[in-house]
């Protein structure tokens, strides 16, 4: 069939679908596929016949309404009962597809994911923490996601998964991905100014790779110097979003030239913007917020420990 009309084989994106690319994402596009037909076959239906009797029973110049019969039984059960059976099929399949999907196997491999105004962290049971989700390919891999602040939705199109994320609570999604590569991540839940920048990607690794590069990721500090370790978290955990590097305007303070300078505070007073300054301002933000800046910085208390905060500080102070 043409390529548009329909979806094509596993792993290949179709006009209207991306690609199939976890063991969910076929019965997804079946269902689909199924009621995209059957809307097609009825538009077109209700559109010829309407026409059709529009012409053939209309009335001629001069002459008025002509009544002709009330009902035919046959007829409307017909048209009852027909829908409906369909109706109780759709449901039928949905809903036994949506359960498999809310479902998460046993002994799914597990990852921590925290949604926050705006963007996604993903805490490996080692506990590091990435901007991205890591997974092997062909295993059950469950999210267990909550949100840090309003509600956010984890949507992994090319798995055909998505499920609210909410502060308060947890929620799970899982999948089981058919293919190694990397895929977009959206958030589904207009969560504010920057919602629509809230991506990441879903990096699927082939088997036998994934255990290695969580090895090799989580030595960070091993393997770089703090100067590069907080320009990597600068990027990472969001920073950029909001503070630039140039001087230029932001929703905080930019941090060319922020080390060492004496910053007015929101409700008066000031402070010196040290290392002390710095630490505080990355666990609790909300202590002392520049004048001038709305106090909507996230805590990072829990996700960066003494070593990775003087990283940043070291970051910062090299930006000039
Ligand atoms: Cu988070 Cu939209």
């Amino acid at each position: 069939m043409i390529g548009f009309l329909s979806t094509t084989g596993a792993g290949e994106p179709s006009f209207w679908l991306p690609s199939q690319s976890s063991t969910i994402a076929q019965r997804v596009d079946s269902i689909w596929e199924f009621i995209f037909w059957l809307s097609v076959f009825f538009f077109a239906l209700v559109v010829v016949l309407g026409a059709r009797f529009a012409l053939k029973y209309r009335a001629a110049r001069g002459q008025g309404t002509v009544a002709t019969t009330d009902h035919n039984t046959v007829l409307e059960v017909v048209w009852t009962v027909i829908p409906t059976l369909l109706v109780v099929v759709l449901f039928w399949i949905g809903f036994r597809t949506y359960i498999d999907m809310s479902t998460p196997p046993e002994n799914a491999y597990e990852i921590q994911v925290t949604g926050q105004k705006w963007q996604w962290l993903f805490t490996y049971p080692n506990g590091y923490v990435d901007e991205n989700l890591h997974a092997p390919v062909n295993t059950d891999v469950v999210l267990v996601m909550t949100s840090e602040d309003v509600i956010h939705s984890m949507f992994i199109p090319a798995f055909r998964t998505k499920q609210d994320v909410v502060p308060g609570r947890y929620s799970k999604l899982w999948f089981n991905a058919t293919e190694t590569g990397e895929f977009d991540i959206y958030c589904a839940e207009y969560c504010g100014t920057s919602h629509s920048d809230m991506g990441a990607k879903a990096i699927i690794h082939p088997e036998g790779e994934y255990e290695p590069w969580l090895k090799d990721a989580s030595n960070l500090h091993g393997r770089f110097p703090p100067v590069e370790i907080g320009e990597k978290y600068y990027k990472r955990f969001g920073c950029k979003q909001c503070h630039s590097l140039d001087g230029g305007a932001g929703i905080g303070p930019t941090f060319k030239g922020l080390y060492g300078t004496m910053e007015r505070l929101s409700g008066g007073g000031s402070v010196l913007v040290d290392e002390n300054y710095i630490r505080e301002s990355i666990l609790n933000p909300q202590a002392k917020v520049t004048e001038g800046y709305s106090p909507v910085m996230p805590t990072y208390q829990g996700r960066f420990n003494d070593q990775d905060i003087t990283a940043i500080i070291e970051f910062i102070k090299s930006v000039e």
